[in-house]
């Protein structure tokens, strides 16, 4: 299974995504953990000291993006390649925590004044490969919105989840995933509602999302914001309630 986790920002994405990789490996399966968030958490997330590893997004790798694309100072302006080859990278630069595979690859760059296509070519390429050709089970979390995704990425992702919390501009958000999603005929899109304190959070939400898929409510964690102003796992500050959502989780999108 491929999995993108989205959302607007603060949600839970990264949260999430850090629970259901744990628990993926916990119960066996073979998983790659992909942070395509610019704002890079998802390794202290699961649990990896960043500080004593190779861990820099293949975003920011300038060396890599010339090697890969052909660009560089001697090589003419405007000109890269159209088909890198990046089966490598994965094994090159993922690093290896509790049973997890993590690769930080980052996220398309956008405007200023130079032209970032080379880079950009590079990053889409390389999340198709790692939706397309990858065996295990991947996770990615990313940034809200599907745009930076090739049509192809997007059509080969088996589920998107949405994250949704109490929060009026985190549920517009899943209706424009929602929505992008239709148009570039993504298979699945399910929601998640994260955060929830009160039953009737939980109406409002249903009646705003009405027709779309829910996977699961997360209840609000003080375990969770615990571990977060810890600088620690989630993961490693889970209950037993919290474990059988993830694992509900697991089993229904399979
Ligand atoms: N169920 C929960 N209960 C309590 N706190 C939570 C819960 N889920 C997430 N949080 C907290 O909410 C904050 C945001 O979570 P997280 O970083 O996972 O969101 P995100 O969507 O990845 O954010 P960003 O858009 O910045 O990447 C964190 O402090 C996290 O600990
Ligand atoms: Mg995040």
């Amino acid at each position: 299974m491929k999995i993108a986790v989205t959302g607007k920002g603060g949600v839970g994405k990264t949260t999430i995504s850090s629970l259901m990789a744990r628990r993926l490996a916990d119960r066996g399966y073979k998983v790659l953990a992909i942070d395509a968030d610019a704002d890079a958490n998802f390794a202290a997330a699961l649990g990896i000291d960043i500080k004593n590893q190779k861990g820099q997004p293949i975003a920011e790798m300038e060396k890599l993006i010339e090697e890969k694309m052909g660009t560089g100072e001697n090589t003419g302006q405007g000109l890269y390649t159209l088909n890198p080859f990046v089966g490598d990278i994965p094994k090159r630069f993922s690093i290896h925590h509790k049973g997890v595979d993590f690769l930080a690859v980052g996220t398309v760059k956008k405007g200023g004044a130079g032209c970032y296509c080379a880079d950009n070519k590079l990053l889409k390429r390389l999340l198709n490969h790692l939706v397309v050709h990858r065996q295990e089970t991947v996770i990615i979390d990313m940034e809200a919105g599907l745009e930076h995704l090739s049509r192809g990425t997007a059509q080969g992702i088996d589920a998107f989840i949405v994250v949704v919390e109490p929060g009026q501009r985190s549920l517009e958000t899943a209706i424009n995933v929602r929505d992008m999603a239709n148009d570039i005929g993504v298979k699945k899109v399910y929601v998640i509602a994260n955060k929830i304190r009160h039953e009737d959070e939980l109406k409002l939400i249903e009646n705003y999302l009405e027709g779309m898929e829910f996977l699961a409510v997360i209840p609000y964690s003080s375990a969770v914001s615990t571990a977060d102003l810890e600088g620690k796992s989630p993961a490693d500050f889970v209950n037993e309630e919290l474990i059988k959502t993830i694992d509900l989780i697991i089993e229904r999108w399979n």
